[in-house]
């Protein structure tokens, strides 16, 4: 998000406009709170944002603002945003973030662009969300060092990685680990057939197995899949890791830097062609204009291919 927030200011300052920070979001319009230079001026210059794209974390902060949900909360944000004589938004985030913007048009006549900054890769009409790849890398790593004791002790680890309700990171981090099983909450979990295909990797020989979780699974994260996976008969001794919050942090992935630069930059430049109701996000290395309503529609689904890759080749 840092490198998203470089590159707007840096864009925006290349075409004249002057930029404020807003810390923590929406509930930061609320409570007036805004980023400010050694001498309090409240403006992001393009020296200050000098570095950022290669911290993790948010230099700006973030929030879940219950106020903002409401109708009185955003008539807060606009008061703020009247006084402030601010004409343009660049909010970045998830669903959340986008649900926001669309309420706030309601009533706010600015141009809002948003860029979309989630680890989960769940928007449609783009194919990436800032945070992704880091998240994915950071699950990797940790993975490759489980795999260590799996192998070692004979065990069956099932590590659960985030996604509310996509699996992409899971699908991803599957794939990369050469995980021999895999739930994801776009898939239905069937204990039976997966127990019956540890069987058979045991008949093979195979004294470990790596199993990645999406924390959406349908059926429930990994310590309720470890607990029906037991009684359905698996016949590995299993453990679960759950790898939370460790995927949210961390030096921000190239893929991500680069892609955080490309949005900040193309929302400053939708603002400049007068657009609104947009988010700005990248198709590989295309940038994409996508309406709000279109971006929330659904989760993104994952391709069948990727998904039977993890079957054929995780054995
Ligand atoms: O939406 C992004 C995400 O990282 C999800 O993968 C995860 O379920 C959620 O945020 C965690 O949110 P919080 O930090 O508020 O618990």
């Amino acid at each position: 998000m840092n490198a998203c927030v470089r590159a707007v200011v840096r864009t925006a300052a290349s075409q004249g406009h002057e930029v404020v920070g807003i810390l923590r979001g929406y509930q930061g319009l609320i409570d007036r709170k805004f980023h400010r230079q050694p001498d309090g001026t409240p403006l992001l210059s393009m020296r200050c944002v000098s570095g950022w794209s290669r911290y993790g974390g948010a230099f700006l902060f973030s929030s879940r603002s219950e106020e903002f949900v409401t109708r009185a909360g955003r008539q807060k944000a606009i008061a703020c945003l009247q006084d402030e004589k601010i004409d343009a938004l660049i909010p970045i985030g998830g669903d959340g973030t986008i649900n926001g913007a669309i309420a706030l048009a309601e009533d706010w006549k600015g141009q809002i662009i948003a860029c979309p900054g989630t680890i989960d890769n769940d928007l449609q009409g783009l194919d990436y969300t800032i945070g992704f790849a880091t998240a994915v890398q950071t699950a990797v790593e940790a993975v490759d060092k489980i795999r260590d004791t799996a192998q070692s002790h004979d065990r069956m680890f099932l590590v659960e990685v985030m996604g509310r309700d996509c699996g992409y990171i899971a699908a991803y981090t599957a794939i990369a680990v050469g995980a021999e099983v895999a739930a994801i909450p776009e898939t239905i979990t069937n204990f039976p057939g997966i127990v019956q295909k540890l069987r058979e990797f045991q008949n093979l020989g195979k004294t470990s197995i790596i199993m990645i979780v999406s924390e959406g699974d349908e059926e429930g994260g990994a310590e309720v899949l470890k607990a029906r996976l037991e009684t359905a008969g698996c016949p590995y001794k299993m453990r679960v890791v759950v790898l939370g919050h460790l995927q949210r942090g961390g030096t921000p992935a190239p893929e991500d830097r680069r892609r955080a630069t490309q949005m900040g930059h193309t929302a400053v430049m939708a603002i400049q062609d007068g657009k609104t109701g947009l988010l700005a996000g990248t198709f590989g290395e295309k940038d994409v204009l996508v309406p709000f309503r279109e971006a929330i529609a659904s989760h993104r689904v994952i391709p069948d291919h990727l998904l039977e890759l993890i079957d054929v080749v995780g054995r």
